[in-house]
Parts: C-alpha cells; sequence; structure tokens
C-alpha cells in the first residue's frame, strides 16, 4: 500500500513525487508552487514553454483553474472524468505562468486510476495548494524526447534517484496518454483535438453532438533512441534479411503472427486489437531500447480509425535515420 502521507508530504515540500496514472505514469508537483513546478523542467530537460496538465481529484476541483466554463467542458468532464481526457481552458489570472509556460489557457484533466485519485485527493485533504488552487501538474514521467513510461521501473531507470519518491501502481491500464481537447476558443468554434489520445474523438463527436478538429500531422516529440521506422508487413522479412545483412542490429515489433520468420537481434509481437496493442507499446519501446539493437522496425498497423492513435505514436517515434529504409520502401 503506498505510503500517501509521505507522498503529501513531499509535494507540500516542494518536492516531486511520480505517481501512475491509467495512461502513463506522470512526475508530480504541487501546481499552485511554481518553485516545485520548476523542478519538474530541470529534472526533465524540457522546454519552459511546453505546458504542463494539472491533475484534479474530481470535476468540482476545476472552477478555481479556469476563467469560465464552456457548456462542452461540463459535458466532457461529466461524461468522460475520471478518465484519459484532457481539457484545455481559459485560465484564471492566478495560474502559475510555469504550468501553463506563459500561455491564456491551462490543461485540466482527472485522471481514472485509484492510486492518482488517493494521492489527489489526500494532497486536498492534506491543505495542499495555495489560494484556491488545489492540483498536482504532471508530465509524464520521463526525459524530454523518452519513451513515455507505462511502469514504474521505466521511471526510476530513467532518473535513478533523482526523484525522492516513485509511487509503484504496476501497469498503467491504458498506456497511452489522454486525448487533449482544446475548448479555449469559446462556444462559436469546434472543439478542437490538439493531441489524439486514449479517448477516440468520435466519442467526443456523439457526446457534443459537433463534429471536432482533428490534429494536424503531430511533430515528432517522444520517442526511443533507438531509431524506428514503420515498415509493411509484406516487406519486412526482406528490410530485416537486407539491414542484417549490412551487419546491423535489428529489433522488430509486430501484431502479425511473422515475428518468427523474421531475421532479427529481437522481436516482440503486441496484441491485434488497437486497445491491447497502446497498453503494450511503449513498454515494448523501453525493452527495445535496451536490446541495443541499431535500429527498430514496426509493422505498419491497419490505416483505419480504430487505429489512429496507434498509428499517431508510430510516426511520431518514425526516424529517417535508418539508412535509407524510408525512401526505398515508401510503405506509407
Ligand atoms: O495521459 C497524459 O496526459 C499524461 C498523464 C501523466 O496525465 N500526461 C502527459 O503530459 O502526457 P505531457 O506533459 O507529457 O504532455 C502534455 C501535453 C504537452 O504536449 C503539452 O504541450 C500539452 O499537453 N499542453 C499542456 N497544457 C496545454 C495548454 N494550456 N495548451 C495546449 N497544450 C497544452
Ligand atoms: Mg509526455
Amino acid at each position: 500500500m503506498p505510503d500517501y502521507a509521505h507522498a503529501v508530504e513531499l509535494l507540500r515540500a516542494g518536492e516531486l513525487v511520480a505517481f501512475p496514472t491509467e495512461t502513463v505514469y506522470g512526475l508530480g508537483a504541487d501546481a499552485a508552487n511554481p518553485q516545485a513546478v520548476s523542478r519538474i523542467f530541470a529534472i526533465k530537460n524540457r522546454p519552459a514553454d511546453h505546458p504542463l496538465i494539472v491533475h484534479l481529484p474530481d470535476a468540482n476541483a476545476f472552477s478555481p483553474w479556469v476563467r469560465s466554463i464552456p457548456s462542452a467542458a461540463r459535458a466532457l468532464a461529466e461524461a468522460f472524468w475520471p478518465g484519459p481526457l484532457t481539457l484545455v481552458l481559459p485560465r484564471a489570472p492566478n495560474v502559475p505562468d510555469v504550468v501553463t509556460g506563459g500561455q491564456e489557457t491551462v490543461a485540466l484533466r482527472v485522471p481514472a486510476h485509484q492510486v492518482a485519485l488517493k494521492l489527489l485527493r489526500a494532497f486536498a485533504r492534506s491543505g495542499g495548494g495555495c489560494g484556491g488552487l488545489c492540483g498536482i501538474a504532471a508530465p509524464s514521467a520521463n526525459r524530454f524526447g523518452h519513451v513515455s513510461p507505462t511502469r514504474a521501473e521505466h521511471v526510476r531507470e530513467e532518473f535513478g534517484d533523482a526523484i525522492p519518491l516513485v509511487i509503484d501502481g504496476g501497469p498503467c491500464p491504458v498506456g497511452i496518454e489522454s486525448t487533449i481537447v482544446d475548448l479555449s476558443r469559446g462556444e462559436g468554434f469546434a472543439p478542437r483535438i490538439l493531441r489524439l489520445g486514449a479517448l477516440p474523438p468520435e466519442r467526443i463527436e456523439a457526446l457534443l453532438g459537433t463534429r471536432v478538429e482533428l490534429p494536424k500531422a503531430s511533430q515528432k516529440s517522444e520517442a526511443p533512441r533507438t531509431p524506428l521506422t514503420a515498415v509493411k508487413a509484406s516487406r519486412l522479412p526482406e528490410v530485416c534479411e537486407k539491414l542484417t545483412a549490412e551487419g546491423k542490429k535489428i529489433g522488430v515489433l509486430v501484431f502479425s503472427p511473422i515475428d518468427a520468420e523474421l531475421r532479427a537481434q529481437a522481436r516482440l509481437r503486441l496484441p491485434d486489437d488497437p486497445e491491447a496493442y497502446a497498453r503494450a507499446l511503449y513498454d515494448a519501446l523501453h525493452t527495445l531500447d535496451a536490446a541495443g539493437c541499431d535500429a527498430i522496425l514496426a509493422e505498419s498497423v491497419p490505416d483505419d480509425p480504430r487505429w489512429r492513435t496507434v498509428a499517431d505514436r508510430l510516426r511520431d517515434q518514425e526516424t529517417d535515420q535508418v539508412s535509407g529504409i524510408r525512401c526505398q520502401e515508401s510503405d506509407r
């Protein structure tokens, strides 16, 4: 049983605490304490203009953080919180700039994980926060540009003793980050998805009865250190063969039953269901990163809305560094 009292003590003293959520592990600080939040940026090596998500114990806790609550925000919070949905709303004036990256908006979510919720509630009950603002600011608990952690071990491997407490809640049940929806543009504008995530846009559209704007191709953000390229299943055997013949150590990540046929140093087969695949993806990338390969080849996922978030994450991870494979394969 996690020592919540100790975790709360650390947070209230301005220290960092890593904790599990249903999506990925977060690296938390008292969101009302600018010095504490600055530590997150320092330890992650994160640029100051990348704002953080504030985690709340329940939907009632969100009014102090925002200037106004659009009706769509209320409806989404009611339907999907606790859950893998982050709402971007106009910020209240006293929200620390370091949390919002100086922007006029703030990102909020209530995570659906018992450990996270118990921590958030214990923090609130202890009188944590300041000036009516009570929440835990937490990005994914990885260094900037690295793969998000879905197990406590991933966090410890990444940061060692640099974080005073990592609460171990086992593997994250969802395994891929929350969907971020921007509602800050006001009632006249369509909700805009800033990051695809675990909650499908179709569910948001169905609830609100409006179309939502999907993100433009996302920029690369968090990737394994080993270059990753997506390759169609039909081409995988020959690409593996070619790169292995060149003396490269290849790690493959597939969901079709073809792994045994592939010439590779390390092979991982994930489930062929998109949700189960997503749950296992980051752990697989951590494993392949640790296997000392020169390149990771991931089987291209189906061009189907159910696979949209996974495809987005694989694209995010993708690099052009694998000696010309992409140009030759042109497989997407
Ligand atoms: O599932 C998740 O969302 C996890 C867990 C720990 O809650 N958190 C997470 O945080 O993925 P992070 O910091 O790795 O990604 C948060 C994203 C960043 O891309 C950031 O730019 C965006 O949220 N974001 C935060 N505040 C924003 C704001 N006010 N406006 C637009 N984007 C914002
Ligand atoms: Mg992240």
